[in-house]
Protein backbone atom coordinates (compact mmCIF):
# COMPACT_ATOMS: atom_id res chain seq x y z
CA UNK A 1 0.00 0.00 0.00
CA UNK A 2 1.09 3.45 -0.49
CA UNK A 3 1.16 6.20 1.71
CA UNK A 4 -1.85 7.80 0.38
CA UNK A 5 -3.71 4.84 0.98
CA UNK A 6 -2.45 4.85 4.65
CA UNK A 7 -3.43 8.26 5.38
CA UNK A 8 -7.47 7.50 3.24
CA UNK A 9 -7.07 4.76 5.39
CA UNK A 10 -6.75 6.64 8.77
CA UNK A 11 -9.17 9.42 7.73
CA UNK A 12 -11.86 6.86 7.18
CA UNK A 13 -11.09 5.05 10.67
CA UNK A 14 -11.07 8.67 12.34
CA UNK A 15 -14.19 9.98 10.87
CA UNK A 16 -15.96 6.77 12.91
CA UNK A 17 -14.43 8.00 15.78
CA UNK A 18 -14.72 11.83 15.59
CA UNK A 19 -18.20 12.55 14.32
CA UNK A 20 -17.51 16.17 12.99
CA UNK A 21 -13.77 15.73 12.23
CA UNK A 22 -13.92 17.83 9.27
CA UNK A 23 -15.49 20.87 10.38
CA UNK A 24 -13.58 20.17 13.62
CA UNK A 25 -10.36 20.48 11.75
CA UNK A 26 -11.36 23.37 9.79
CA UNK A 27 -12.42 25.45 12.82
CA UNK A 28 -9.01 24.96 14.11
CA UNK A 29 -7.38 26.49 11.62
CA UNK A 30 -9.78 29.20 11.10
CA UNK A 31 -8.86 29.87 14.90
CA UNK A 32 -5.28 29.53 13.38
CA UNK A 33 -5.65 32.02 10.81
CA UNK A 34 -7.83 34.56 12.93
CA UNK A 35 -5.57 34.64 15.81
CA UNK A 36 -1.99 34.67 14.65
CA UNK A 37 -0.44 38.17 13.93
CA UNK A 38 1.78 37.68 11.11
CA UNK A 39 1.38 35.60 7.54
CA UNK A 40 3.27 32.50 8.89
CA UNK A 41 1.90 30.97 11.99
CA UNK A 42 3.94 28.59 14.21
CA UNK A 43 1.84 26.06 15.09
CA UNK A 44 2.05 22.56 17.59
CA UNK A 45 0.40 19.53 16.69
CA UNK A 46 0.79 17.38 19.52
CA UNK A 47 -0.18 13.57 18.84
CA UNK A 48 -0.35 15.14 15.39
CA UNK A 49 -0.44 11.06 13.98
CA UNK A 50 -0.57 10.75 10.59
CA UNK A 51 -0.32 14.64 10.05
CA UNK A 52 -4.16 15.37 8.75
CA UNK A 53 -3.75 19.13 10.63
CA UNK A 54 -0.56 19.39 9.51
CA UNK A 55 -1.29 19.23 5.72
CA UNK A 56 -5.26 20.88 5.93
CA UNK A 57 -2.93 23.73 7.49
CA UNK A 58 -0.26 24.18 5.10
CA UNK A 59 -3.10 23.61 2.65
CA UNK A 60 -4.75 26.47 3.41
CA UNK A 61 -1.64 28.94 5.25
CA UNK A 62 1.39 27.32 3.09
CA UNK A 63 3.94 30.07 5.08
CA UNK A 64 2.40 28.23 8.27
CA UNK A 65 5.53 27.03 9.93
CA UNK A 66 4.59 23.23 11.78
CA UNK A 67 6.01 21.14 14.23
CA UNK A 68 4.14 17.68 14.60
CA UNK A 69 5.00 15.27 17.87
CA UNK A 70 3.93 11.62 18.44
CA UNK A 71 5.72 8.43 19.52
CA UNK A 72 4.07 6.08 17.69
CA UNK A 73 6.61 5.21 14.65
CA UNK A 74 4.26 4.28 12.42
CA UNK A 75 1.76 7.45 12.59
CA UNK A 76 5.47 9.39 12.60
CA UNK A 77 6.62 6.77 9.46
CA UNK A 78 3.06 7.68 7.14
CA UNK A 79 3.43 11.43 8.42
CA UNK A 80 7.05 11.91 6.99
CA UNK A 81 6.05 10.10 3.73
CA UNK A 82 2.90 12.35 3.28
CA UNK A 83 4.45 16.01 4.54
CA UNK A 84 6.58 18.58 2.67
CA UNK A 85 9.84 18.66 4.44
CA UNK A 86 9.41 21.99 6.07
CA UNK A 87 7.24 20.46 8.73
CA UNK A 88 9.37 19.36 11.54
CA UNK A 89 8.49 16.26 13.06
CA UNK A 90 9.41 14.90 16.43
CA UNK A 91 9.47 11.79 18.04
CA UNK A 92 8.76 12.45 21.79
CA UNK A 93 6.57 10.77 24.28
CA UNK A 94 3.82 13.35 26.15
CA UNK A 95 4.23 11.49 29.03
CA UNK A 96 8.04 12.62 29.99
CA UNK A 97 7.92 16.05 31.30
CA UNK A 98 11.01 16.52 29.28
CA UNK A 99 9.84 16.39 25.95
CA UNK A 100 9.36 20.06 25.10
CA UNK A 101 13.20 19.53 25.49
CA UNK A 102 13.18 17.92 21.99
CA UNK A 103 11.23 20.58 19.88
CA UNK A 104 13.06 22.75 17.40
CA UNK A 105 11.52 26.26 18.34
CA UNK A 106 10.71 27.73 22.46
CA UNK A 107 7.17 29.57 21.38
CA UNK A 108 4.46 28.91 19.23
CA UNK A 109 1.64 30.80 18.36
CA UNK A 110 -1.05 28.19 18.56
CA UNK A 111 -0.78 24.21 19.72
CA UNK A 112 -3.13 22.37 18.89
CA UNK A 113 -4.64 18.75 20.03
CA UNK A 114 -6.97 16.44 17.99
CA UNK A 115 -8.32 13.33 19.73
CA UNK A 116 -4.97 12.78 21.17
CA UNK A 117 -4.73 13.45 24.53
CA UNK A 118 -7.24 10.69 26.22
CA UNK A 119 -4.27 8.24 26.86
CA UNK A 120 -2.41 10.23 29.47
CA UNK A 121 -3.84 10.03 33.17
CA UNK A 122 -5.24 13.11 34.80
CA UNK A 123 -2.29 14.08 36.68
CA UNK A 124 0.03 13.99 33.90
CA UNK A 125 -2.64 15.78 31.46
CA UNK A 126 -2.63 18.59 33.78
CA UNK A 127 1.00 18.78 33.64
CA UNK A 128 0.83 18.66 30.23
CA UNK A 129 -1.57 21.76 29.52
CA UNK A 130 0.31 23.92 31.58
CA UNK A 131 3.68 22.55 29.61
CA UNK A 132 1.69 23.33 26.46
CA UNK A 133 0.45 26.94 27.20
CA UNK A 134 4.21 27.98 28.27
CA UNK A 135 5.20 27.37 24.94
CA UNK A 136 2.75 30.08 23.99
CA UNK A 137 3.49 33.65 22.72
CA UNK A 138 1.65 36.13 24.60
CA UNK A 139 -1.71 35.61 23.02
CA UNK A 140 -1.38 32.69 21.39
CA UNK A 141 -3.59 29.76 22.22
CA UNK A 142 -3.92 26.46 23.23
CA UNK A 143 -6.48 24.34 22.37
CA UNK A 144 -7.25 20.37 22.37
CA UNK A 145 -10.62 18.82 20.60
CA UNK A 146 -11.61 15.10 21.89
CA UNK A 147 -14.23 13.53 23.19
CA UNK A 148 -15.42 15.76 26.36
CA UNK A 149 -18.98 14.28 27.05
CA UNK A 150 -21.44 16.27 28.97
CA UNK A 151 -21.36 14.71 33.02
CA UNK A 152 -23.07 11.47 33.15
CA UNK A 153 -23.18 10.84 28.67
CA UNK A 154 -21.16 8.04 27.52
CA UNK A 155 -18.06 9.14 24.79
CA UNK A 156 -19.56 8.88 20.81
CA UNK A 157 -17.31 6.59 18.52
CA UNK A 158 -17.59 3.29 17.52
CA UNK A 159 -16.24 -0.01 18.43
CA UNK A 160 -17.31 -1.95 15.62
CA UNK A 161 -13.79 -3.70 15.77
CA UNK A 162 -12.65 -1.30 12.66
CA UNK A 163 -9.15 0.20 15.04
CA UNK A 164 -7.79 -3.41 15.62
CA UNK A 165 -8.79 -4.04 11.61
CA UNK A 166 -6.80 -1.24 10.63
CA UNK A 167 -3.94 -1.69 12.90
CA UNK A 168 -3.41 -5.40 11.59
CA UNK A 169 -3.34 -4.12 8.01
CA UNK A 170 -0.75 -2.34 9.20
CA UNK A 171 1.07 -5.04 11.42
CA UNK A 172 0.92 -7.01 8.24
CA UNK A 173 2.65 -4.10 5.72
CA UNK A 174 5.93 -5.30 5.01
CA UNK A 175 7.71 -2.05 5.43
CA UNK A 176 5.34 -0.31 8.41
CA UNK A 177 5.10 -4.00 10.39
CA UNK A 178 8.40 -3.97 11.95
CA UNK A 179 7.13 -0.12 13.01
CA UNK A 180 3.82 -1.99 14.93
CA UNK A 181 6.66 -4.13 16.67
CA UNK A 182 8.05 -0.87 17.97
CA UNK A 183 5.10 0.99 18.61
CA UNK A 184 4.00 -2.15 21.22
CA UNK A 185 7.18 -1.32 23.03
CA UNK A 186 7.05 2.37 23.67
CA UNK A 187 3.61 2.36 24.21
CA UNK A 188 3.05 -0.77 26.41
CA UNK A 189 -0.47 -0.60 27.57
CA UNK A 190 -1.13 2.77 27.40
CA UNK A 191 -2.90 2.90 23.76
CA UNK A 192 -5.85 1.12 25.12
CA UNK A 193 -6.72 2.83 28.42
CA UNK A 194 -8.33 6.05 27.42
CA UNK A 195 -10.22 8.52 29.49
CA UNK A 196 -12.60 11.26 28.78
CA UNK A 197 -13.80 13.67 31.17
CA UNK A 198 -16.34 15.82 30.49
CA UNK A 199 -15.51 19.52 29.54
CA UNK A 200 -15.37 20.93 32.42
CA UNK A 201 -12.51 19.10 33.78
CA UNK A 202 -10.13 20.13 31.13
CA UNK A 203 -11.30 23.82 31.92
CA UNK A 204 -10.26 23.13 35.30
CA UNK A 205 -6.63 21.64 34.55
CA UNK A 206 -6.44 24.38 31.81
CA UNK A 207 -6.56 27.19 34.39
CA UNK A 208 -4.21 25.64 36.59
CA UNK A 209 -1.71 26.86 34.07
CA UNK A 210 -0.50 30.37 32.56
CA UNK A 211 -3.85 31.11 31.01
CA UNK A 212 -6.38 33.55 30.53
CA UNK A 213 -9.78 31.99 31.04
CA UNK A 214 -10.39 28.45 29.34
CA UNK A 215 -13.68 28.06 27.30
CA UNK A 216 -15.80 25.25 25.03
CA UNK A 217 -15.24 26.76 21.62
CA UNK A 218 -17.51 24.69 20.30
CA UNK A 219 -19.27 21.26 20.62
CA UNK A 220 -20.54 18.16 18.49
CA UNK A 221 -22.38 15.79 20.64
CA UNK A 222 -20.01 14.22 22.72
CA UNK A 223 -16.98 16.45 20.86
CA UNK A 224 -15.97 19.53 21.98
CA UNK A 225 -13.50 21.89 21.70
CA UNK A 226 -11.48 23.47 24.84
CA UNK A 227 -9.28 26.69 24.13
CA UNK A 228 -6.83 28.67 26.40
CA UNK A 229 -5.61 31.99 25.40
CA UNK A 230 -2.31 33.19 27.28
CA UNK A 231 -2.24 36.55 28.72
CA UNK A 232 -1.39 39.20 25.73
C1 LIG B 1 -6.23 8.89 17.74
S1 LIG B 1 -4.65 9.44 17.22
C2 LIG B 1 -4.98 11.09 16.59
C3 LIG B 1 -3.91 11.56 15.66
C4 LIG B 1 -4.16 12.91 14.99
N1 LIG B 1 -4.18 13.99 15.95
C5 LIG B 1 -5.41 12.88 14.18
O1 LIG B 1 -6.39 13.54 14.56
O2 LIG B 1 -5.42 12.16 13.16
C6 LIG B 1 -3.78 9.77 18.76
C7 LIG B 1 -2.34 10.14 18.53
O3 LIG B 1 -1.75 10.48 19.79
C8 LIG B 1 -0.46 9.90 19.81
N2 LIG B 1 -0.02 9.69 21.20
C9 LIG B 1 -0.66 8.98 22.16
N3 LIG B 1 0.06 8.94 23.29
C10 LIG B 1 1.19 9.67 23.04
C11 LIG B 1 2.33 9.98 23.83
N4 LIG B 1 2.47 9.53 25.08
N5 LIG B 1 3.30 10.73 23.27
C12 LIG B 1 3.18 11.17 21.99
N6 LIG B 1 2.12 10.89 21.19
C13 LIG B 1 1.14 10.14 21.71
C14 LIG B 1 -0.64 8.59 19.08
O4 LIG B 1 0.59 8.04 18.67
C15 LIG B 1 -1.53 9.01 17.95
O5 LIG B 1 -0.83 9.46 16.83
Amino acid sequence: MTTGDWNDGWERLMARYQPGREQAIERMIDLIAARCDGPAPRVLDVGGGTGTLCSRLLARIPEAEVTLVDLDPVMLAIAGAALPSSVSAVRADLRDPGWTGLLPHSGYDAVVAIMALHYLPPDRLTALYAELAGLVRAGGFVANVDDMPEEGAVPSGSDDGSWEVWWDQVAADPVLGPAVVERARLFGDSTSAEWHPPAAWHLRALKAGPVDEPAVAWRNGAQAAVVAFTPR
